[in-house]
């Protein structure tokens, strides 16, 4: 497997400090030796360039940032469209708002290729709110609802060509949803599990069943790997921390299923903010569960990719 590593150094989708720093401390803290370790061919493809800002016209609601956020949006698509010709695509956040890019990018490509694309979003957060519903007005707080082709985004994000079919998503490990997201998600095929229902059937049946329709449908599988799904004593290393997250074996158990399936064709690995870090150990994890996700077992490796 040829991984790309795509740095997105964002954070303006946010308000806390730090998070564009993601890329260079996942780097640091020896992402590439990991990969290299199991066997892969690691490919640094730099820093998507910072874009000059979108000239958007003025939104009703106060939305933070969204002529640097759209641009970056674009930038972020035609980097993963292009990444995504060959090889497999991680990329390196940056806020959540780099995945409006990077799953609308490789969208392009999949749809070029004639194949579904699915996605699983590993998330504490839905992300699912529309530029007129969120009160926040952080953009790293919309990117999902955007690529599932949600209203409002017209003019003010770039143009997507090809929305997710919304039965082909699936929000895992949610634990923070807004009013308005939760009503969106009532009216929405997204499956969307929350903790609660993690914690009844168990994180495996709840993945595999998605795996097999991915698997049924000979579809590609993105997964969009928001650090915060990790509950926060794990991985304190995040800007929007909220508790009672996936535990270690949890997490290490999806990465190890979702390697087994063969499926996954990219990654986003966001939210990392090594500025509220301790000691690295977020980072750490991070990179473990990447490779976990890329061929890393405990007694060794399983399957090669
Ligand atoms: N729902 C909240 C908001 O809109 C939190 C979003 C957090 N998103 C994230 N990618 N961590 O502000
Ligand atoms: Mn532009
Ligand atoms: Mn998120
Ligand atoms: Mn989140």
């Amino acid at each position: 497997m040829n991984c790309k590593l795509i740095s997105v150094p964002v954070e303006q989708g946010q308000p806390v400090p730090g998070c564009a720093l993601g890329p260079e401390a996942l780097k640091g803290a020896g992402v590439a030796a990991a990969l290299g370790e199991l066997g892969h061919d690691v490919t640094d493809l730099g820093a998507v360039p910072t874009p000059a800002p979108h000239p958007v016209p003025p939104h009703a609601n106060n939305l933070k940032h969204l002529p640097e956020i759209s641009a970056w949006i674009e930038a972020t698509a035609n980097m993963a469209y292009e990444a995504s010709a060959d090889g497999f695509p991680i990329f390196i956040g940056g806020d959540h708002s780099i995945s409006a890019g990077s799953v609308s990018g490789i969208a392009r490509r999949a749809a070029e290729q004639g194949r579904p694309l699915f996605v699983l979003w590993m998330d504490a957060h839905s992300d699912f709110h529309t530029l007129d519903t969120t009160t926040s007005g952080n953009l790293h707080g919309v990117p999902l609802a955007y690529l599932c082709g949600l209203p409002g985004f017209e003019g003010y994000f770039p143009p997507l060509v090809a929305p997710l079919a919304q039965e082909r998503v699936c929000i895992l490990g949610l634990r923070s949803v807004d009013r308005a997201e939760r009503e969106a998600l009532a009216s929405s095929p997204v499956r969307a599990y929350d903790m609660s229902t993690i914690d009844r059937k168990g994180i495996a049946p709840l993945l595999e069943a998605f795996l097999d329709e991915v698997r049924a449908a000979n579809g590609l599988l993105h997964v969009s790997f928001d650090v915060d799904f990790l509950d926060p004593p794990l991985a304190p290393g995040v800007g929007t921390p909220v508790q009672g997250g996936a535990t270690f074996r949890e997490a290490h158990l999806a990465m190890e299923m979702l390697h087994e399936s063969g499926l996954v064709a990219s990654l986003d690995v966001v939210e990392l903010n090594p500025t509220l870090d301790e000691r690295g150990r977020t980072a750490g994890l991070a990179i473990e569960l990447v490779s976990s996700l890329l061929g890393k077992t405990i007694t060794g490796k399983r399957r090669a990719a």
